[in-house]
């Protein structure tokens, strides 16, 4: 299932999205004792990060039974600025006193991503109980952003992720960055119960027009990968980003 809903501006948006994450974190909680969320990069989620920190969102989730994962990581430590756990960590995590066993970040600094990208593989598979080998668990809450080249996580345009089918971790190349990720891969993030897309600015509008108006061409538009198998996909939207939707902004 799939749903989009329009803001006026990034401010609204991550009100909204926020107000879903603390939903969705009840509901989990209730059902199986924990809420499983893989956090994205970039700088539209920051803004829900502070928010879900600060009240009244920071207290009404039980952060003790909550379990962070990422859905992307670059290739620098954790202390570098482009980390995307350093950006949770200073925006969230700190914040709220995250329980360290429940905090499962991508080691981005290892000099082998390839070990690093298997290693996390194993740390998802220990935290679901099941088979490292086997079909990826289902995350209750993936959240996503989507760059203006249609990238998501670290699902880049043309890149050797996209067709990967088995593994739910992968080393990958941005080759406009001329840089290596570590990423998700679609058949997990396709597993998610629920998938958020976080999309905002004017730089978006004309590829997010050809995401959703357009012809499916996943190597082009990378985004175009997400299609929950059972889960619920919303996007949320700011004005400017769904600027040339038909019936957008
Ligand atoms: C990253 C993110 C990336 C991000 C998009 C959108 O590591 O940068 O995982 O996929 O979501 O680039 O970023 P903005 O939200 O900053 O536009």
């Amino acid at each position: 299932m799939s749903s989009l809903e329009l803001f006026e501006d990034a401010a609204a948006l991550s009100q909204a999205a926020g107000a879903e994450f603390v939903a969705l974190a009840m509901a989990a909680i209730a059902a199986r004792g924990r809420f499983t969320v893989a956090l994205s990069g970039g700088s539209t989620p920051r803004r829900l990060y502070e928010m879900l920190a600060t009240p009244p969102l920071r207290d009404a989730v039980d952060w003790e039974r909550v379990e962070f994962f990422w859905g992307d990581e670059r290739a620098v430590p954790p202390e570098h600025p482009d980390s995307n756990y350093g950006a949770a960590a200073a925006a969230l995590l700190d914040k709220i006193g995250a329980t360290p066993s429940l905090v499962h970040r991508m080691r981005g600094e290892d000099p082998d991503l390839d070990r690093a990208a298997r290693d996390y593989q194993l740390t998802i598979a220990r935290r679901f109980g099941i088979d490292v080998e086997g079909p990826p668990p289902a995350l209750d809450l993936i959240l996503l952003g989507m760059g203006p080249d249609g990238h998501t996580a670290s699902l880049f345009p043309a890149s050797p992720a996209l067709k990967e089918q088995r593994r739910w971790v992968v080393r990958n190349r941005a080759a406009r960055l001329g840089a290596d990720r570590i990423t998700l891969t679609a058949p997990i993030l396709n597993q998610g119960r629920d998938i958020r897309l976080l999309v905002t600015g004017a730089d978006k509008a004309e590829t997010l027009k050809g995401v959703l108006e357009g012809p499916a061409d996943p190597e082009r538009l990378p985004v175009q990968l997400i299609a929950p198998t059972s889960g619920c996909l919303r996007w949320l939207l700011d004005r400017a980003a769904a600027a040339d939707l038909k019936g957008g902004a």
